[in-house]
């Protein structure tokens, strides 16, 4: 069993609702879980963080949603080293946009920065391909469940 944080960054609702959907996986899975709407950089520091998965929408033109903006500058200005932490990015776009899910690989550039440990590679969500993300998620979840 792990402590989980589901760090949100959703503008409609979304991110929100596949982040909601995922802890319910883990908290079923007999995980600690977690969903961080509006997350600050005290909720990763914080000494019970283990795993956190980053739900990031796009928005605008290929940027991070508000609700995720103030967590992403807080950690470029402070740039803490992040090695104990391990970490899923779950990225949500549309491709008929050019900076197709730079919001989640934003987020997952940073992580790598901070030397987090990626669990795995990210999930990205095409709103255009996977109008209905579910059967996806739960299937990157469940991998992930198997390597934390
Ligand atoms: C105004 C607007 C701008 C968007 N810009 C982008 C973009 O630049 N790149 C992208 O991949 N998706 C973009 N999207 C698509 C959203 O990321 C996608 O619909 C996502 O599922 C929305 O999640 P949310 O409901 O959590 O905000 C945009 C959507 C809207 C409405």
């Amino acid at each position: 069993m792990a402590s989980v944080k589901f760090l949100v960054g959703s503008t409609y609702g979304n991110a929100q609702q596949v982040a909601e959907d995922a802890s319910d996986q883990f908290a079923d899975l007999g995980h600690l879980v977690k969903v961080i709407s509006r997350p600050t950089i005290d909720d990763i520091l914080a000494s019970d963080t283990e795993v956190v998965i980053i739900c990031s929408a796009t928005i605008g033109e290929g940027e991070i949603p508000d609700s995720l903006l103030p967590f992403h500058s807080q950690l470029s200005d402070q740039f803490p080293l992040l090695s104990h932490i391990k970490y899923g990015v779950i990225a949500l776009g549309d491709s008929s946009y050019d900076n197709f899910a730079d919001g989640g690989r934003q987020m997952d550039e940073l992580m790598t920065e901070l030397k987090a440990v990626a669990v795995q590679d990210m999930l990205i969500i095409d709103a255009c391909e996977t109008p209905d993300p579910e059967e996806a998620v739960i299937e990157w979840m469940s991998l992930l469940h198997q390597k934390i």
